[in-house]
């Protein structure tokens, strides 16, 4: 593979392979220190990032490589002169062996590959696609249940603009059997596109209006903030509904999952923060070693 762009590029067999990798990473990282020695990975992000710039960074230092960066690309490069995302990219492609770029267009990952001589590693377009986002939850569900096929995952709060809602959706459709919920506002309800995708996938999609609709020993929760910042129309966007505190998290089984991409707003209450139920650190966590695996297989010989 040399573009990562899309969900939709990977198959099952993919990921399951990926995951075994990132397992071997996170048991004998050593192993792996040296593997990207020589390369040097560009990151590119024209939109906010703690966990996905830093764990990226984090991650090609780990295996050897070295970074180097724009954090804050929209005005801090030469896009405030008026340079073209294709411009940037045919020059940057020429300073390094990688570029993980993220950015407000739902297609910029796309127009990037089209002009790179380099990978370019998709880390967020817009409100369409995050995949390697995806790929992290997917291994994150994948260690705590040990099996995909026939899970029961509801995803919650603003599944019109989520993008690594988005994305992860694509992959859990890739297993047998799998029933996805969405919990969510009218206003914020998963947008037909990516419904009838699931249709044709013959995965179950059951739109959910309370907690109450949800089945109790549902295996995954995965809560998500408001994207408030892809509001043309900003008021009334702040809204937080569906909050899960202890109380409402008791309600489910004690082998249900708590997940979130983080940033969390106030959609899941410190109080849940203790139960071991609570996944979204410890997600965060596996994002690096993710990302290494990812790196290794697009990187490495
Ligand atoms: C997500 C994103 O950027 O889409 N953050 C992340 O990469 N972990 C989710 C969000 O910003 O709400």
């Amino acid at each position: 593979m040399k573009h990562l762009i899309s969900s939709n590029q990977f198959t099952k067999e993919y990921l399951e392979e990926l995951f075994g990798l990132i397992k071997d990473i996170k048991n004998d990282e050593k192993k792996y220190s040296k593997i990207l020695d020589g390369k040097l990975v560009t990151t590119l992000f024209y939109e906010p990032s703690t966990r996905t710039r830093l764990s990226f960074e984090a991650a090609a230092q780990r295996l050897g490589a070295k970074i180097i960066s724009t954090e804050n690309a929209k005005e801090m490069s030469s896009a405030m002169k008026g340079e073209s995302l294709k411009d940037t990219i045919r020059v940057t492609a020429g300073y390094a062996d990688a570029i993980v770029i993220r950015h407000s267009d739902n297609d910029s990952a796309e127009v990037a590959s089209s002009v790179s001589t380099v990978p370019i590693i998709n880390a967020g377009s817009g409100s369409k696609e995050h995949p390697t986002q995806a790929l992290l939850d997917m291994y994150t569900i994948k260690e705590s249940k040990g099996n995909i096929d026939g899970i029961k995952v509801a995803v919650l709060g603003d599944l019109l603009y989520g993008r690594t809602v988005h994305s992860l959706i694509k992959l859990l459709a890739l297993y047998n059997d799998v029933t996805i919920y969405g919990l969510s506002r009218e206003t914020f309800k998963l947008p037909e596109e990516y419904i009838n995708y699931l249709n044709d996938k013959n995965v179950k999609y059951v739109p959910c209006s309370s907690f109450e609709e949800l089945p109790s020993d549902i295996d995954v929760l995965y809560h998500t903030r408001t994207q408030t910042e892809r509001f043309v129309d900003k008021s009334g966007a702040k809204v937080e509904e569906f909050i899960l505190n202890k109380e409402v998290l008791d309600r489910f089984s004690k082998q249900t999952i708590v997940m979130h991409p983080l940033p969390r707003n106030k959609e899941i209450s410190e109080d849940v923060d203790s139960d071991e139920r609570a996944l979204y650190f410890k997600q965060a966590h596996n994002g690096m070693y993710t990302r290494m695996g990812i790196l290794a297989k697009i990187l490495g010989e």
